[in-house]
């Protein structure tokens, strides 16, 4: 596959960066003005984006494994896949993880849950490894110049 044709990656990442983001934006509103509602929607956030990590993973393992066989890949850049393909995973693991936790509370109102700031602690964690993982890839097309920009 030439490395022109790379487009998936850089077409999917940006869902699960851009759900994410907004579910933590609307837990933590919710949280704090103890609206229900909207903690509902941060919710079907979480799960929608975890399912949108799939075909950005797909798409990034293929990228990676045929960067790393390219010529043109300058050495260091073996360093930076691992970092971000780490946070990529640990990403959807914390995903995963809140989800779960959030999807056996039955508490009303739900933030009487005991488990519900272990929830929001993975929703941070997860929030980070956005960050990273944006980061480094960003880092890995602008700085490295192994992405589809010249
Ligand atoms: C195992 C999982 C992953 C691997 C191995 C991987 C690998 C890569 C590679 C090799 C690149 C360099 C550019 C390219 O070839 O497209 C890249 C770019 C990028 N990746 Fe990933 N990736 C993974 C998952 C993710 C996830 C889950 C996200 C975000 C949620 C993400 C965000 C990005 C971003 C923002 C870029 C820069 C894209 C651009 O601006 O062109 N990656 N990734």
């Amino acid at each position: 596959m030439p490395l022109q044709s790379m487009v998936v990656h850089p077409a999917t990442v940006h869902i699960p960066i851009g759900v994410f983001f907004a579910a933590c934006v609307f837990a933590g509103v919710a949280y704090f003005r103890r609206q229900p509602r909207l903690e509902v929607t941060a919710l079907h956030l979480v799960v929608f984006s975890w399912f949108s990590l799939i075909p950005a993973t797909i798409s990034g393992t293929i990228d990676a494994v045929a960067r790393l066989e390219s010529p043109a890949t300058p050495s260091g850049a073996l360093f930076w896949i691992n970092l971000h393909a780490a946070s990529a995973l640990v990403l959807w693991l914390v995903i995963w993880q809140a989800w779960q936790l959030r999807r056996k509370m039955t508490h009303d109102p739900i933030w009487e849950a005991p488990t519900y700031a272990t929830y929001l602690v993975r929703l941070g964690i997860g929030l980070s490894c956005i960050f990273l993982s944006g980061w480094s890839g960003g880092h890995m097309v602008y700085a490295l110049h192994i992405g589809i920009l010249p």
